[in-house]
């Protein structure tokens, strides 16, 4: 009798979207765009791969922290994109606050469904988590499948993710439920709790590229720049991912 309501007891399954959704959480990262700014290791790598003419787009781009610092170091054809609504109308109040007219540079767009033409940009930014922080595998490779239709043949993505595997931080991010994916786990945050997934090194390598990428480099932020304490505290080790797209979405070369 008991076992026909057990459903009743069942916790509701979480929404991994709501977090990213909330004005606290977007207001959150707008001050991380304002205090913490770019990191040493993304400036760095940024640099070394990509010019400063470059079609640039980024993609959950949070409250402006990137894009700032892209725009304010020369980068100017820079497109910041995300798919919350709160989060873009704080890029959006970031960059126009910097200098009258950036505000336009933010723009709604999810990550998984891109709308912009085929071949639009020389480079896409995922910064901090961004493809960690979707909901699952399958989410992962539509977000890296639209990202790759919307680069050029030869073009750079540049990304980071947390390592399960190596790295200070690796016995942190290895903990998880014990009916969770290996890397799926909540985190409690100051504004509520957030979804995330670390990977290790081959397991996005392989995500990569069965999208069409090809990895030129995949180091840990400690291994490319000594950061400071602020960025520290905001983000812990994490490891990039520099690709080139080499091949259409069925693997053809192009
Ligand atoms: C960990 S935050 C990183 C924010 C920012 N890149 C930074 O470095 O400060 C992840 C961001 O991805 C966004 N996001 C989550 N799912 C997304 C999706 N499907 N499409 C676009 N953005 C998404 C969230 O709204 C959030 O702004």
């Amino acid at each position: 009798m008991l076992a026909r309501f057990a459903w009743l007891t069942k916790p509701m399954p979480r929404d991994p979207r709501a977090h990213w959704q909330e004005l606290a959480t977007a207001v959150e990262y707008g001050r991380a765009a304002l205090k913490v700014g770019l990191w040493q290791s993304e400036e760095k790598l940024i640099a070394e791969h990509f010019d400063r003419a470059a079609r640039l787009l980024e993609v959950g781009c949070g409250g402006g922290r990137v894009a700032l610092g892209l725009l304010q170091r020369g980068y100017l054809d820079v497109t910041a994109t995300d798919f919350s609504a709160a989060m873009v109308e704080v890029t959006q109040g970031v960059l126009e606050q910097a200098q009258p007219g950036w505000g336009a540079r933010a723009e709604l767009q999810d990550a998984t469904a891109l709308t912009y033409p085929e071949a639009s940009f020389d480079g896409v930014i995922y910064a901090f988590n961004g493809l960690m922080c979707l909901p699952d595998a399958a989410h992962r490779a539509r977000a890296l499948r639209s990202l790759h239709r919307v680069l050029r043949p030869g073009g750079i993505f540049f990304g980071s993710g947390s390592d399960r595997a190596k790295g200070a931080l690796a016995p942190h991010w290895a903990k998880q439920a014990p009916d969770e994916t290996p890397g799926d786990r909540w985190h409690e945050t100051s504004t509520s709790p957030v979804f995330m997934h670390s990977s290790t090194e081959a397991e996005t390598y392989a995500e990569l590229q069965e999208a069409g990428f090809k990895v030129l480099a995949s180091p840990l932020s400690s291994e490319v720049a000594v950061e400071s304490a602020a960025v520290r505290a905001f983000c812990g080790e994490t490891r990039f991912y520099v690709a080139r797209k080499v091949s259409g979405p069925a693997g053809a070369a192009s």
